[in-house]
């Protein structure tokens, strides 16, 4: 039995870089017996750069509904909204004692970040991986589905976990990434990862008419310049997506012609246009369902917040305890 625990930001529509760098593996997740799944749309995260107050409710709700279309059900995992639940900046302010300055330079999204958000270098932005681990240390989370870009934030919140075991006594289980079999799904434009602020998506609710288009025009192996001419799946995107939506059958299939010549790149993108297709129709059905009735979104993320919030309870006085932080009654020296 794992306890399970992932979130996303609430960045606008989602895409399937999400989807199938993650999202998939949350449900999977939820599906397996035994499974505890948490989910959480992380919104103290989000304002670590430059954002409208007033559009932020709408993109949380977004981000909410975008969990349940992909298929999480409310009643078995707790989906929530961070800044429903206090305890993760709490917690965070905790965790930031116990990292090094050193180990936040380290981090290659916080490079990046704060060379594209150059007038906004916030100290939030520094201490982001931090409220990362806080959110996954809070319900004492062993398994955390993931894409790669993330790993390294992991990686650090695994060191903050063991510093903390190790000087207060162990009350956190080390906490392990979960990678899927498309873990970084490049944009459209073949240059960076496929990721909102970079507008090189497909979103979920793309049109069938639209991801086609958006297909064709994608990159594939630059140096399959010729039709017929042999192909390289390993560093082809189209491919990396194949693992993602279509059978291990398919898979075998489309590296085997690809090698070979025999499969031209755009018969392969129309069979991966199936195969998404046929992964994201009941997606876009729910979506419709939850548009309709946006309740279905607002009393779960309520619901999930109440869940939450018992489980950091606790967490919390088992913290408080470890560090020496007791209650005021408790603080008069004997
Ligand atoms: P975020 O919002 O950037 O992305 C949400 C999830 O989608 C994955 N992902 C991708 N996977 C493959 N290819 C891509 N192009 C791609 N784009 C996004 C991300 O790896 C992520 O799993 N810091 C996190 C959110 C977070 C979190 C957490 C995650 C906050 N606290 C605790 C896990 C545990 C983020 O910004 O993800």
């Amino acid at each position: 039995m794992s306890r399970i625990f992932s979130g996303a930001q609430p960045s606008g529509a989602l895409h399937i870089g999400n989807f199938y760098g993650a999202m998939q593996q949350w449900v999977a997740l939820e599906k397996e017996p035994g499974n505890e799944t948490i989910f959480c749309v992380v919104d103290a995260h989000a304002i670590t750069v430059e954002y409208e107050a007033k559009d932020l409710p709408k993109r949380v709700f977004e981000a909410a509904a975008g969990y349940l279309a992909a298929g999480l059900n409310p009643e078995k995992s707790i989906v929530f909204i961070q800044s429903d639940v206090k305890e993760h900046m709490e917690l965070s302010w905790y965790l930031t004692t116990l990292t090094m300055m050193g180990e936040l330079n380290r981090m290659t999204q916080f490079k990046e970040k704060s060379e594209q958000h150059q007038e906004n270098n916030n100290a939030g932005l520094f201490t982001y991986p931090v409220l990362m681990a806080a959110d996954i240390l809070l319900y004492k989370a062993d398994l955390i589905p993931v894409g790669e870009d993330q790993v390294q934030h992991l990686e650090l919140a695994r060191d903050i976990c063991r510093r903390f075991n190790h000087r207060f006594g162990k009350v956190f289980p080390e906490p392990k990434p979960r990678l899927s079999s498309a873990p970084r799904i490049m944009g459209l434009d073949g240059k960076h990862k496929m990721s909102k602020s970079r507008g090189n998506t497909i979103d979920l609710e793309d049109s069938p008419k639209v991801i086609e288009k958006k297909l064709k025009g994608a990159f594939t192996d630059p140096l399959k310049v010729a039709l017929g001419s042999p192909g390289r799946p390993e560093v082809c995107n189209i491919f990396t997506l194949h693992k993602a939506a279509s059978s291990p059958e398919v898979v075998a299939e489309v590296d085997r012609d690809c090698r070979s010549g025999a499969l031209p790149c755009g018969t392969c993108k129309m069979r991966l246009r199936d195969a998404m297709l046929a992964d994201l129709q009941p997606v876009q059905e729910r979506y419709v369902e939850l548009r309709k009735k946006p309740s279905l979104v607002t009393e779960a993320v309520a619901q999930g917040a109440e869940r939450a919030r018992a489980i950091a309870k606790s967490t919390m006085a088992d913290v408080y305890g470890a560090m020496g932080l007791t209650s005021s009654s408790q603080k008069v020296p004997t």
